[in-house]
């Protein structure tokens, strides 16, 4: 009998701080049209406290999701933990969220592909439930991309937010779960939207903080290009070799980093907004927690056999496309 991996939990966490476009108004030469026109982001959530990072916001979904599902951290096997800002170089997140939430059985890696890294960290956690190997996973992504935008950079600073969001992943054998994956990457791409610093080419040093090198830096328009053509494509090739019509279709769920971008792909899919799951206007891009804090929101909406295609599109450049038949 096929084994396929199926998410058969999802839970969600978000600070409680409110970064509004009013507030942004106020120390930037920006406005809340521009913003609500060119991005569609009206407000996000922000990690005030400064001793606590993208670990603390990924166990305290994991917990939720464990505490929902009525699981104890000790059957977790493995946790996933995709993140662009993690608490450290190393050790990786993944550890330090399983030593957070009990999991002491569990091994764990992180996963960094930016804006993409959650989709690759689930469709690597598929294959150690498809092969057998694994029964119950952890794909958790993270970010306190606060902590890497220069909030004098109107450019920038208007677009993202912190959040994490949480899946289980376990093994089905009813023809339900993740049923097609394709990841794509194009490095010729880097230039156009990275963080210089921190790294072993240009490590922590004086100049590199006075030159606000450990900031995102990012060409929008070469990015929003890029981004509008690979996941429209990347979602119609998810249809085409599923073959899937635009009705078989019950949601899209795209990363969120802009509202055109979005719009773009459901268009090109034929599908109407009423099944994207869009709710950039209240957290921004929260990079690798965008997925998973949608398919929270929408799980109450969501039913057993629905078709869903996940897209994302990021630094790198990184994007991807997959396919899931909902499992409950
Ligand atoms: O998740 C990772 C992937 N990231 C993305 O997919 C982001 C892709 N890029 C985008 O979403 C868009 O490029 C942005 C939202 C970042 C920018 O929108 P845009 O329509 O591409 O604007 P632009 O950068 O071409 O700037 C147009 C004008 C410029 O002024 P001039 O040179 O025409 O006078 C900017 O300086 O808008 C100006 N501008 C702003 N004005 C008011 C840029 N940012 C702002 C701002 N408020 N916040």
């Amino acid at each position: 009998m096929k084994i396929t991996a199926a998410i058969t939990g999802v839970s969600a966490y978000v600070p409680d701080y409110i970064l509004s476009n009013e507030e942004i108004e106020n120390t930037l030469d920006t406005n809340n049209e521009w913003i609500m026109t060119r991005c569609g982001i009206s407000e996000r959530r922000i990690l005030k406290d400064k001793d606590k990072g993208s670990a603390f916001m990924a166990a305290e979904a994991a917990q939720k999701l464990l505490a929902k599902k009525f699981i104890s951290p000790l059957d977790i096997e493995l946790i996933i933990v995709a993140t662009v800002t993690p608490d450290h170089p190393y050790p990786a997140t993944a550890n330090i969220v399983a030593d957070m939430i009990g999991a002491t059985n569990a091994w764990g890696f992180d996963v960094q592909a930016a804006c993409s890294s959650f989709m690759y960290a689930l469709n690597t956690a598929s294959k150690f439930i498809e092969s057998g190997t694994h029964k119950k996973i952890l794909v958790i992504g993270s970010d306190k991309m606060s902590s890497v935008v220069d909030y004098t950079c109107r450019k920038t600073s208007i677009l993202f937010g912190d959040a994490a969001g949480a899946v289980l992943l376990e093994p089905s054998t009813d023809e339900n779960g993740i049923m097609d994956a394709r990841m794509y990457s194009d490095g010729s791409g880097k230039k156009y939207l990275y963080q210089p610093a921190g790294g072993s080419i240009i490590p922590a040093s004086l100049d590199s903080v006075v030159n606000k090198q450990h900031f995102i830096h990012m060409d929008g328009p070469a990015v929003f290009k890029m981004a509008v053509a690979k996941m429209a494509d990347v979602a119609e090739e998810m249809m085409l070799r599923n073959e899937l019509s635009s009705e078989d279709i019950a949601f899209l769920t795209p990363h969120q980093a802009n509202k055109r971008i979005i719009e773009a792909t459901a268009n090109r899919m034929g599908i109407g907004m009423d099944k994207v799951m869009l709710n950039i206007q209240r957290y921004g891009n929260t990079t690798s927690a965008t997925i998973p804090l949608c398919l929270t929101e929408w799980e109450d909406q969501l039913k057993k056999g629905d078709n869903i295609i996940l897209t994302t599109f990021g630094a790198g450049f990184t994007w991807g496309g997959m396919y899931i038949k909902w499992s409950y």
